[in-house]
């Protein structure tokens, strides 16, 4: 069993909101993004971060809640995680939190779970603050919009927004100074970073981030389920719920022979002149046995129909195909189709293309082959007449 060190930062994650402004019919943390709550998005912010202490401070009531939510996102670290119930307020779910860092830690962040898709590089900059010895750190944007200071229905005064920043979270702390500071507190603060700064800390900023807004109002909540909803699919897809098709390209070149009858896409051509090869030296059947077994990433035909398999010796297409569909199909992958072209002076193909492409599809077990040929206006060793080469690609797709 190994040990895990001593972290020597803790991230606590205030989550023991009741959301009355989303209205939803749980607690705001507890509400769905997309499969996952707010929660869970927020916590797999926390623990892409770097490694720390993670402790998650719960509505009273919803601490297993919220330890099925830490555990499911802590992976391997969760040994690192906590569940502490929260207050009235938030500046006390930030206190509980407080009470549960562990001796070692010096470095403290406070991370609102309304603040879900709060990328890890935040959290980044932010550690990188501290460690650059600054006691109080927050994110921020710039103010877009102009500003105004208003009184009733009436605007007062320009406000100059270059002097203005939003704040988000995590807001890190050097841990004396964000202990000492809520020891001191007497009222209520905007956030730790107003209660340190009250206690007369200097308090730095770094970047935040626009994916960091904090899901206050159903139409925050709208945002963040279409900001998901692209990479939810993507996900998926990888998770193979929805099925990827595979393509695969198989090649073959074959001389012709002194002696024997042409066997080529599957067919038998009298008069014509044999290709050399272990098995029938069919280059167009060879090519597709590769593209299919390539598609399905199942090796070769050297793999499965090498010279030591000699009952493939003078083998015809069919045989070749119909065991090339059964190891893919063995694989869980279904032939999709197969395209194929082979470059040859002779034989002329295009009177026994359909006969070809029939026999060639029935040994498959009914995927659609189709075959085309060229010459190759008598360059090359095609164009020579010395052999045939063949080019096949094949589509297949997981069962
Ligand atoms: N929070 C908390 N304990 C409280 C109040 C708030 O831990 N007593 C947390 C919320 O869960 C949230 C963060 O502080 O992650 C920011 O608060 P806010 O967005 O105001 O959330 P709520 O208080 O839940 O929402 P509302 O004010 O609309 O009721
Ligand atoms: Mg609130």
């Amino acid at each position: 069993m190994s040990i895990t060190p001593v972290p020597r930062i803790a991230i606590i994650v205030v989550a023991a909101g009741s959301g009355t402004r989303l209205g939803a019919n749980a607690p705001k943390a507890f509400v769905g993004i997309d499969r996952h709550t707010v929660l869970r998005h927020a916590l797999e912010g926390v623990f892409a971060a770097p490694s720390a202490q993670v402790i998650v401070v719960a509505p009273a009531g919803r601490e297993g809640d919220a330890l099925t939510e830490v555990l499911a996102a802590s992976g391997d670290r969760r040994d690192l995680a906590s569940v502490v119930v929260g207050g009235a307020t938030r500046q006390e779910s930030v206190a509980a939190g407080l009470a549960a860092v562990w001796p070692d830690v010096e470095f403290v962040l406070v991370h609102d779970a309304a603040r879900a898709l709060t990328p890890p590089d935040v959290f980044r900059r932010v550690l990188d603050a501290l460690a650059d010895g600054v006691p109080a750190v927050v994110p921020t944007l710039p103010v877009v919009d102009t500003l105004k200071q208003v009184s009733g229905s009436d605007v007062v005064a320009a406000v100059d927004r270059s002097q203005l920043a939003a704040a988000q979270t995590p807001q890190g702390f050097a841990r004396v100074v964000i202990d000492s500071a809520y020891a001191v507190a007497d009222r209520e603060y905007t956030d730790d970073a107003a209660l340190v700064a009250a206690a007369g800390r200097a308090v730095a900023i770094v970047p935040g981030d626009t994916r960091s807004f904090k899901i206050t109002t159903p139409d925050d909540l709208d945002r963040a389920r279409a900001l998901v909803a692209p990479s939810t699919a993507s996900h998926a897809a990888l998770e193979h719920s929805v099925p990827i098709p595979r393509v695969g390209i198989g090649t073959d070149v074959h001389a012709f022979a002194a002696a024997g009858t042409l066997w080529l896409a599957g067919l038998e051509w009298p008069g014509e002149p044999a290709l050399s090869g272990h098995s029938d030296g069919d280059v167009v059947a060879h090519a597709i046995v590769d593209a299919i077994l390539s598609a399905a990433g199942q090796g070769d035909i050297g793999t499965h129909f090498g010279t030591d398999r000699p009952e493939y010796s003078g083998a015809h297409a069919e045989a070749f195909l119909a065991r090339t569909a059964a190891i893919v199909g063995e694989a869980g992958w279904r032939i999709g189709n197969v395209a194929v072209q082979f470059q040859a002076t002779r034989p002329r193909f295009a009177g026994r293309r359909a006969e070809a492409e029939a026999a060639l599809s029935a040994a498959l077990g009914g995927a659609p082959v189709s075959v085309s040929a060229t010459t190759t206006d008598g360059l090359g060793f095609p164009g020579r007449g010395e052999g045939v080469a063949a080019f096949a690609t094949a589509l297949v797709f997981p069962v």
